[in-house]
């Protein structure tokens, strides 16, 4: 880590140091929600909530915070949330970005707005996974899943809440758009120019996100992929129950409880309120992964001892990338580690199993 960055001990300092930095318009991408960013604060407020009771006398050394996440071997019980265009933060974007999880040997998943090449980050090397957006042409979203595929990705995660882009007011207001060098490098030019276009009155990145993914995904979709690909399907943005088991049964490998840092539906629950049930709902086959509004190791303890085998970090790696490039990405990495080991030494847990077998409570 460059000395710059020996002084941020935790992801708010990650935050602060990048929000000095950035452009106004791209600190509100990162930071903002939809609407009256209710969902957003609900976040934070329902993870602030659970308590984690402590065992004791437990001995123990360690502790190992290692896990296995969609058959892939992960040193901490996380991967890196798939976010779009991550060189509006860095230049060197998802590279950068990639290569700080490989080092802590966590997965990353790449978005399918990813400002850099599928060529480009498989140099990076660790575990790779691929987050889908379904585009408007059912052709060309095969033909880029096979691509993920052949770059070497491992685990295909499938966004299903976007069915349109949730309205985020800062993003409307700010007229927000992609700068010319900030592109989504893995699909077609037909389906990323609008981006770039200023919209009078409006998001560039609300506009072109409505016009260019499928705005009526069904579960028939998700089986037609199940059949087109072996890799372990992971179905990212539920917070219902029932939806958690039906994808369970058409054969998904996991399901991520996400409300997309209340970025989509405001007004929709806190996803680590939708957990428990979730746990409750689906097999052992099938995984269950939370995310939103995580921020410390502690957040990931509370996520484990409520029932998940892991998280994904969002926002927190954003403001990494953007305070620091590689080192800044992996130390908030080091920060979570850091936490989550003396978290889990402070309650009498070995390893992730006993974290999950913890009793939490969600108080009011
Ligand atoms: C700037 C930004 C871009 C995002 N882009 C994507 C994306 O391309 N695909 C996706 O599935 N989710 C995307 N997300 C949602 C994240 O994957 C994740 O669900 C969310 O950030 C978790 O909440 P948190 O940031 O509060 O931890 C994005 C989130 C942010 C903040």
């Amino acid at each position: 880590m460059t000395i710059a960055l020996l002084r941020l001990e935790t992801v708010e300092d990650f935050r602060l140091r990048a929000e000095a930095t950035l452009p106004a318009p791209v600190r509100d991408f990162v930071a903002g929600g939809s609407e009256a960013e209710t969902t957003l604060a609900a976040n934070r407020a329902a993870l602030d909530r659970v308590t984690i009771v402590p065992r004791v006398l437990t001995g123990g050394s360690g502790p190992d915070p290692s896990a296995t996440l969609a058959g892939t071997r992960s040193s901490l019980p996380l991967a890196v949330a798939p976010m779009a265009y991550q060189r509006l933060l860095h230049p060197e974007g998802e590279l950068a970005m990639a290569r700080a999880a490989a080092a802590a040997g966590v997965p990353f998943v790449i978005s399918t707005l990813s400002s850099v090449t599928l060529d480009d980050l498989s140099t990076a090397g660790g575990e790779q996974w691929f987050q889908l957006y379904w585009l408007n042409d059912d052709q060309g979203t095969v033909e880029l899943v096979r691509r993920a595929e052949d770059a070497g990705c491992r685990v295909l995660m499938v966004t299903v809440d976007v069915p349109i882009m949730g309205r985020r007011l800062r993003d409307i207001r700010n007229e927000f758009t992609l700068p010319s060098e900030v592109r989504a490098a893995n699909v077609q030019s037909g389906a990323r120019s609008s981006a770039h276009a200023r919209s009078d009155g409006g998001s560039a990145l609300i506009a072109h996100t409505n016009a260019e993914f499928h705005p009526a995904l069904t579960w028939a979709h998700l089986e037609m992929l199940r059949s087109r690909t072996s890799l372990p399907i992971v179905v990212k943005g539920i917070l219902d129950p029932a939806d958690a088991r039906r994808a369970a049964e058409i054969g998904a490998a996991g399901v991520v409880i996400s409300n997309h840092g209340g970025r989509q539906l405001d007004g929709a629950p806190a996803s680590v309120t939708m957990l428990p049930a979730a746990v409750d709902a689906v097999p052992g086959t099938c995984q269950v992964l939370v995310d939103s509004g995580i921020r410390s190791g502690t957040d990931i303890l509370r996520a484990l001892a409520l029932g998940a085998e892991g998280v994904l970090i969002g926002r927190p790696m954003l403001w990494g990338l953007a305070a620091g490039g590689q080192a800044g990405a992996a130390g908030v990495l080091s920060v979570l580690d850091a936490e989550l080991r003396a978290a889990m030494r402070l309650s009498g847990c070995t390893d992730v199993a006993t974290a999950r077998g913890l009793t939490a409570t969600m108080g009011c």
